[in-house]
């Protein structure tokens, strides 16, 4: 069923902002998303009626706090298709899961000369600390390439997993908007005996996600790309890894005992969880996943999938000087349009959007070896979701127009 996105748009009080007198026009959700009533209002409740600390306290509402926070890691479990919400980590964000995978696994299995294997199209946060470790460790790294259509040049892939220990692959590329199908991706590395880390941040809010269809080891992913709030994201990784893995931090929740001796750590997923962890944002993710489950992430990928040919066909017809940085075929792609005019820097060409309300991104996106290899510092990148309008893309291309002929002139 087609989504009610009119409907959707009253549920996002920050869709509502007036900047210089002319109503938001939001393409950044790559970035990071809005949040609706519902994140907010769970999120106002918890802290107000209530708040207590988790796993510690036997009084009321620190049981009622610590059931809710649990509650949202079932929910994430399940909004996944996780064996079971032990293997939900509540991380920082994807970047602190990708870290934590490196740090513990990484540091604990990893020596000189192993290899593990990334794409040209991996945000720095699945490069560093790769590389960190490569520095601390000697390991090496191998790239997969990108064809000229901004898809993953797997033809060389037998020979760059020969050998791998990991690879390391986004599922839905940050700039280009490129999907990749993780299932043929982590065949192929159990064929190799490696294992895969994917990093999902960009796919989980937009495409029904199924981690033991995909066969994968870890995948990382954060709540405030869909819906919920910053502070918060997970790493699910198979229960048979995290039990074999060192604790990433020391501190309180991740131990079992501790004596002057030693410690012995807690259960899965707390052992990897030290600290008080981010209480009230795991409840607002938990009501974020509400909110996207109820409106079913198959209606949630076809809206998206519409509204990208819709912009992809308006970016192509009206400029031809424009070039586009990802698969033209909305059928294998999200909604995140990198661009750039030849000639016009993209952030001039943002800052003049902004003049008409419309905020999208200008960088390099945290992807530096991508951009080198498509030659350019920057794009410009317009990002989709659920309560973007074919009207909010017409306004995109009139205030392209707009910036275009000022900066021509
Ligand atoms: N990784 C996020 C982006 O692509 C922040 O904008």
């Amino acid at each position: 069923m087609a989504l009610d996105v009119d409907k959707i748009r009253l549920d996002f009080p920050a869709l509502t902002r007036q900047i210089h007198g002319q109503e938001i026009v939001y393409l950044d959700s790559a970035a990071s998303s809005q949040k609706p009533e519902s994140v907010l209002q769970a999120m106002d409740a918890a802290y107000r009626t209530s708040y207590a600390n988790v796993h510690r306290g036997v009084y009321q509402t620190a049981e009622e706090t610590t059931a809710a926070f649990e509650a949202s890691r079932a929910k994430v479990a399940r909004f996944i298709n996780a064996r079971s919400a032990s293997e939900v980590v509540f991380v920082r964000n994807a970047t602190e899961a990708i870290n934590l995978v490196a740090y513990s696994w990484g540091r604990a299995n990893l020596k000189q000369g192993d290899v593990v294997v990334l794409s040209l199209m991996e945000h720095h946060a699945n490069i560093v600390p790769w590389h960190m470790l490569a520095e601390e460790r000697g390991i090496e790294l191998r790239w997969i390439g990108i064809t000229d259509d901004f898809r993953l040049d797997l033809t060389n892939l037998d020979e760059l997993l020969s050998g791998a220990r990991l690879l390391a692959i986004s599922a839905m590329s940050n700039v280009l908007g490129t999907i990749n199908e993780i299932r043929p991706l982590a065949d192929a590395a159990h064929d190799h005996d490696a294992l895969i880390l994917v990093d999902a941040c960009q796919y989980v809010p937009h495409l029904a996600t199924d981690v033991r269809a995909w066969d994968a080891d870890f995948v990382a992913f954060s709540a405030h790309k869909m819906l919920g709030p910053s502070g918060i994201g997970g790493l699910w990784a198979r229960a048979e890894l995290l039990e074999g893995m060192p604790p990433f931090l020391g501190g309180g929740e991740m131990i079992r005992d501790v004596r002057q001796d030693g410690f012995t750590t807690n259960d899965l997923p707390w052992k990897f969880e030290a600290g008080t962890p981010a209480i009230v944002e795991a409840i607002g993710w938990g009501a974020a996943i509400d909110y996207l489950a109820n409106l079913g992430m198959a209606d949630v990928r076809d809206h998206e999938e519409r509204l990208t040919r819709y912009a992809l066909d308006a970016l192509i017809q009206n400029f031809p000087t424009m070039t586009i940085y990802g698969p033209q075929d909305a059928s294998i792609r999200g909604g995140a349009i990198s661009f750039l005019f030849d000639g016009i820097h993209a952030h001039d060409i943002s800052q003049v959007l902004d003049e008409r309300a419309v905020c999208v991104r200008a960088g390099h996106h945290c992807a530096k070896p991508l951009m080198r290899h498509i030659g350019v510092p920057a794009t410009s990148r317009a990002s989709l979701y659920i309560y973007n309008t074919e009207s909010e893309v017409d306004t995109l291309i009139e205030a392209l127009a707009k910036a275009e002929d000022f900066f021509r002139i």
